[in-house]
């Protein structure tokens, strides 16, 4: 019998049925805040990104209504044609002032910012080095590119230069590449990883890409508003001076990608380097030429939003109390958080349906932790992934920790 055109979608969706790895939205009813109703049951909420609070903060949601009535709601086309408006100057001046860049570019989400990066950087003939743990985005990007993408081991300095060397001493054939015939080299990572939480080794990465002469690109999305003194990434955690681009890395300094959507509890994504990177990235990043520009009011939200976050550190603080607190309750019940440094804190599982077994178990007591499974994690390290927020009451967390326990407990 030959198979009717769609037949596959049935298969696979019972083949991901049967193996645990079936995916479904929950309802989340009302605010994004520390407690949230899911499906009509009210729940503790421990599997947002919304890591400062932010979402529902007043002054973010006044300043959006307050552009909305200035500016109206869509920008009507892309930045290019005649979307760019005051607020996304705005923006991009503040978070050029924020992250310490000559300038900053905005893109419509972390996903877009990525891929649109990563392709306008690189192109056939060129190569890629990333982190096997780096997120999906940025995989896509890679893919897009047509560079070669070569992955290393997680956070794995000595393997990374070992390719390198053997990159450096490769007899590449002189073929036509993307720049003419000038083979460029891309070292990229997460800041934070988004599925582990640790963070990158920035400062080993920054000498190797001194030393073989490559550009690199750090992704900022859950490191924004978090890590650092003053919460501007994974940079000022390390205490890495950017000093002067044009000094480093062929002009560009290192390229810091971040969203907006996560510690700032609004939307959208960033570039910050160069004036140079980022007027390069106007000319030729196709995920910011083709396609409509954010709303104005979501740039307003993203200016306040910077506000808080410069003016209120106490928030910053609260959050990481929180995860000295969650860790060392989770560590003192003998729970593997694999190698987690962040609000971003995995329990590991293994086994897919397992790891939906707990998470499921958790939902009925009250406590919303997703489990996170392959392909977002490698095979076998199905895992719980909580993420803390710098609102959340020390009673939830005492009341999560205790029903995580049992829950484990009992499977
Ligand atoms: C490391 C990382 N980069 C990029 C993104 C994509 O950002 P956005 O949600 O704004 O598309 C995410 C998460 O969604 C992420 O975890």
């Amino acid at each position: 019998m030959i198979p009717e055109v769609f037949d596959f979608i049935e298969q696979e969706l019972s083949n991901l049925k049967n193996t645990g790895l079936y995916r479904h939205m929950s309802l989340i009813h009302g605010h994004q805040e520390p407690k949230v109703t899911v499906n009509g049951k009210d729940t503790i909420l421990l599997c947002s990104n919304n890591y400062l609070g932010l979402a529902n903060h007043p002054k973010i949601k006044q300043a959006a209504i307050s552009a909305i009535e200035k500016y109206g709601f869509g920008s009507g086309a892309s930045r290019l044609v005649s979307g760019n408006m005051k607020l996304h100057e705005e923006l991009e001046q503040r978070l050029a002032r924020f992250k310490g860049t000559e300038a900053a570019l905005v893109f419509n989400s972390g996903y877009h910012a990525n891929i649109g990066i990563i392709s306008a950087l690189v192109g056939r003939g060129d190569v890629i080095f990333s982190d096997k743990l780096n997120h999906a985005s940025i995989i896509d990007g890679c893919l897009l590119s047509k560079a070669e993408l070569k992955r290393y081991p997680h956070k794995d300095i000595n393997s990374l230069e070992a390719l390198l060397k053997k990159h450096a001493t490769r007899n590449t054939p002189l073929i036509e590449t993307f720049r003419g015939r000038h083979h460029a080299t891309l070292i990229i990572t997460d800041g934070i990883f988004s599925m582990d939480g640790d963070i990158a080794p920035l400062k080993e990465l920054s000498e190797l890409a001194d030393k073989y002469n490559c550009m690199l690109m750090v992704d900022d999305a859950h490191a924004t508003g978090v890590l650092g003194k003053n919460g501007k990434g994974t940079l000022e955690h390390f205490d890495i001076d950017n000093p002067n681009p044009v000094l480093r890395h062929n002009g560009t300094g290192i390229i810091q990608m971040g969203t907006l959507g996560k510690g700032l509890g609004c939307f959208g994504a960033y570039v910050a380097g160069s004036k140079k990177l980022i007027d390069y990235l106007v000319n030729k990043a196709r995920s910011f030429i083709y396609t409509t520009s954010l709303p104005p009011s979501v740039c307003a939200a993203s200016i306040a939003a910077i506000d808080i976050i410069e003016n209120e550190p106490q928030l910053r603080q609260d959050l990481w109390d929180r995860i000295s607190f969650f860790r060392s309750g989770l560590e003192n019940a003998g729970f593997d958080i694999m190698n987690s440094e962040t609000q971003i804190i995995p329990i590991l599982i293994g086994k897919a349906d397992k790891a939906i077994k707990i998470s499921k178990n958790l939902m009925d007591k009250g406590v919303f932790i997703q489990a996170i499974r392959p392909p977002t994690v490698p095979e076998g390290t199905s895992r719980l992934r909580i993420t803390l927020m710098a609102n959340h009451s020390w009673d939830d967390l005492k009341y999560a920790i205790e029903t995580i326990k049992l829950a484990l407990e009992a499977v």
